[in-house]
């Protein structure tokens, strides 16, 4: 496995192998990693010859206050991990590489990106486009891998690539859970154990809100009421949104009548969580 730490050496990379009709894919990654990024690997791992990883704690996605100092790292494991997963290149450049003195060119998505998680994180989801957008551009991927715990992430790149015509498939692999639902996450880290037990609520909230839509329930505001309450009842959790929205293009929807995205955003002691499910207004039992 290359560890790949220059923009130029990253270039050179993909070009032999795009030269010898190799396919690459990328999994853009904060590292840390998790089961879940081990599920994005062996996801893409199906869909190339060359399998790159990259692991960038990108500053620009990170507001005033935020944990960007303190949001966890481990790149010795990191790497052992990946090599395990049988990963050809991990990508990890420095900030300065990246972002070099002077940088001043950003990507921005901006319809998608007000949604959800976009009042609370101002110039987070530019952040991510821009870095995703270079990333795309260095690697040259055939696939690009993205969990679906981060949906709205998901769906601006989605838009982005589709926008400014970037030639690469999106792949959005399903969320992994703890064995108590709880979505597998780097900020995960920083709960204490009872903190991660009681996580297991937000879940919980997502799977009482399906059953409701399940038994008929349509109005998707009792349905966003009914998991926001379950989460109130959690001494430890604060939500910050529940809403009910398109799959694809965020706008909130007012009765349930096709497939809708229920996400949500809650304070668990010290970590901001995300999570959300699918609901399908037609599967019934
Ligand atoms: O989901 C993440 O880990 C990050 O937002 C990403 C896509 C790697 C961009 O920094």
């Amino acid at each position: 496995m290359k560890l790949i730490t220059t923009v130029r050496e990253m270039e050179r990379y993909a070009r032999h192998n795009l030269r010898r009709g190799r396919r690459i894919a990328l999994v853009p990654t904060m590292g840390c990693f998790h089961f879940g990024h081990v599920m994005l690997m062996r996801a893409a791992r199906r869909r190339c010859d060359r399998l790159v990883v990259s692991i960038f704690v990108n500053p620009l996605q990170f507001g005033r206050g935020e944990d960007f100092a303190s949001y966890p790292r481990n790149m010795r494991r990191d790497l052992a991990t990946a090599r395990a997963e049988r990963v050809n290149a991990v990508f990890a450049p420095s900030s300065d590489e990246l972002y070099p003195a002077g940088f001043s060119t950003f990507v921005e998505e901006e319809r998608l990106s007000r949604r959800l998680c976009g009042p609370g994180r101002p110039g987070h989801f530019r952040g991510v486009t821009t870095v995703v957008a270079k990333l795309l551009q260095i690697v040259r991927p055939h696939t690009a891998v993205f969990g679906r715990k981060d949906a709205q992430q998901a769906a601006i790149v989605r838009k982005m690539i589709l926008d400014l015509h970037f030639p690469v498939r999106l792949l959005v692999v399903p969320t992994v859970r703890e064995k108590n639902g709880l979505a597998m996450s780097s900020r995960n880290e920083y709960l204490s154990a009872r903190e991660r037990r009681e996580a297991a609520v937000l879940y919980a909230a997502l799977e009482e809100a399906r059953a409701l839509v399940r038994a008929g329930e349509r109005d998707a505001a009792k349905v966003a009421a009914a998991a926001r309450d379950r989460i109130a009842a959690c001494p430890v959790a604060s939500v910050e949104y529940v809403e009910a929205v398109h799959p694809e293009t965020l706008e909130p929807v007012g009765r349930i009548t096709g497939p809708t995205l229920l996400a949500l955003a809650a304070r668990v002691g010290p970590a901001r969580l995300i999570d959300n499910v699918i609901l399908h207004p037609r599967r019934r039992g």
